[in-house]
């Protein structure tokens, strides 16, 4: 039986896109079964023309985070997923959250965690002089970026570098990264 698979995003999605393109090749056995924003956002749209189901669930609609992330919950179960992938998420979750997914709910991350958490992660490289950079995937708690490291793949910093040169190589890798989680999941679930 193929793993379902829900994606939450805030913003462009192209994380969400590599993970979808994947899913659709003839021998992965995974689907994606919706695509979920806390705003209006770039991807999607993406998913759309993709043909995912998707929907907005706006964190302004809510009186509190925890009604917010209840109606979150019941789109990714009703939805039939097992397993979620964050990507791009801008919102740290609550350790209820954390649990009612716990061991099937995944984040990436643009730095070799557990170096450079949060955000402007490529200016926190070069200002620390790193030879080496990278993306991470990781198991989610209501810590940011703090769970389990299950895949890494680096980079090495170049003299030249930018913040814009890191965040494309990096954003390369990532594409390849999340991918390589789902196979394994789709091959191995254990959800
Ligand atoms: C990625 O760099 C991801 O690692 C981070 O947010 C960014 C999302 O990019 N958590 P996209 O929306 O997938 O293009």
């Amino acid at each position: 039986m193929p793993i379902s698979v829900a994606i939450l995003i805030s913003g462009r999605g192209s994380n969400m896109k590599a993970l979808a393109d994947y899913a659709e090749k003839d021998d992965v056995p995974a689907k994606i079964t919706l695509v979920l924003a806390d705003k209006p956002a770039d991807g999607i749209n993406t998913a759309k023309e993709m043909g995912i189901p998707t929907t907005v669930i706006a964190a302004d609609d809510y009186g509190s985070k925890t009604d917010h992330e209840a109606a979150v919950m019941k789109a990714i179960d009703e939805s039939g997923a097992n397993v979620v992938f964050l990507a791009g998420y801008m919102r740290l979750l609550s350790g209820d959250f954390c649990r009612h997914y716990q061991g099937c709910l995944f984040n990436i991350h643009p730095s070799l965690l557990p170096l450079h958490k949060g955000l402007d992660t490529h200016a926190k490289v070069i200002a620390a002089g790193d030879k080496t950079h990278g993306c991470s995937v990781h198991l989610v708690t209501e810590a940011m970026d703090d769970g389990t490291v299950l895949y890494q793949r680096k980079i090495d910093v170049l003299a030249a570098d930018t913040e814009k040169t890191l965040a494309a190589r990096v954003l390369e890798e990532e594409h390849l990264l999340y991918p390589a989680l789902l196979n394994r999941l789709a091959t191995k679930l254990t959800c």
